[in-house]
C-alpha cells in the first residue's frame, strides 16, 4: 500500500495503538486531540518518533492531515470531537469508525444511542437547530427501518440488513424521465 496521509483522532490506548501500527507501515499520521499538546499526544510522539512523518495536533489538525481518518474517540464524545475535527476538513473523506457508542457514567453499561435517544431522534433534533422545523419520524415497531421527512428531503435509517434486503439504490438507478414535468 503507497504511504498515506491519516489522521487518527483519539489519544486513548486504540487511537494512539492505530496510529503507531500506521507509522510502522510508513503511512505519515497526525495524531489528533482536544488540545494540540496534550500529554498522551506528546508521549505518543515521543514513543514513535517524528523521523518518518508523525506528528501531533488538535482534532482539527489530524482531519485537515488525513486523506483517510479514524476515529478512535469516546463513543458518547465522538459527535463533539468531530465537531471540533470541522466539517471542512472531513468533507468528502473516508472515516474509519472504531469508537463504539458506549456509556458508562451511570455505573452501569448502556449504548449512547437506541437505549435512551435514536439515532433519528439526533437526526430530528440537529435539523430543528439548523432551522429547518420538527421533522416527522415514521418507523415500523421494531425500528427496522425509520423515515425522517423533512419535506425536500427523506432521510432513511436502517438496520445494515434491513438496507441491504430493501436496496433503494436499485430504485434510483432506473432511467431518467425525458421530461421532468410531465413525470
Ligand atoms: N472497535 C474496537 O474493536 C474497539 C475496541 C476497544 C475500544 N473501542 C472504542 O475505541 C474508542 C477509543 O477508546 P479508548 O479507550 O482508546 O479511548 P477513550 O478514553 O474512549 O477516548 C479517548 C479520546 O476521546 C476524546 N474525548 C473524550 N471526551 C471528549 C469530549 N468531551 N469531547 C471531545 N473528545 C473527547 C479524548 O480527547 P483528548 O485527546 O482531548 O483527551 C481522547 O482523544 C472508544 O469509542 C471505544 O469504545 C473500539
Amino acid at each position: 500500500m503507497e504511504r498515506m496521509n491519516i489522521g487518527v483522532l483519539g489519544t486513548g490506548v486504540v487511537g494512539r495503538t492505530l496510529a503507531q501500527r500506521l507509522v510502522e507501515l510508513g503511512h505519515s499520521v497526525c495524531l489528533g486531540s482536544r488540545s494540540a499538546d496534550s500529554e498522551a499526544g506528546q508521549e505518543w510522539l515521543a514513543t514513535v518518533g517524528t523521523a518518518r512523518g508523525a506528528s501531533v495536533g488538535t482534532f482539527a489538525d489530524a482531519a485537515a492531515h488525513g486523506a483517510l481518518l479514524v476515529n478512535a474517540t469516546s463513543g458518547g464524545a465522538s459527535i463533539a470531537a468531530l465537531r471540533l475535527a470541522g466539517e471542512r476538513n472531513l468533507r468528502g473523506k473516508v472515516l474509519v469508525d472504531v469508537a463504539n457508542p458506549l456509556d458508562f457514567s451511570t455505573g452501569a453499561l448502556q449504548l449512547t444511542v437506541v437505549n435512551t435517544d435514536s439515532l433519528a431522534e439526533q437526526i430530528q433534533r440537529r435539523l430543528k437547530e439548523e432551522g429547518h422545523g420538527k421533522a416527522r419520524i415514521e418507523g415500523d415497531a421494531h425500528c427496522d427501518w425509520v423515515v425522517i421527512d423533512i419535506g425536500d428531503i427523506i432521510v432513511h435509517v436502517f438496520r445494515p440488513e434491513v438496507r441491504e434486503f430493501y436496496n433503494l439504490e436499485k430504485m434510483w438507478s432506473g432511467e431518467r424521465p425525458t421530461d421532468p414535468v410531465t413525470h
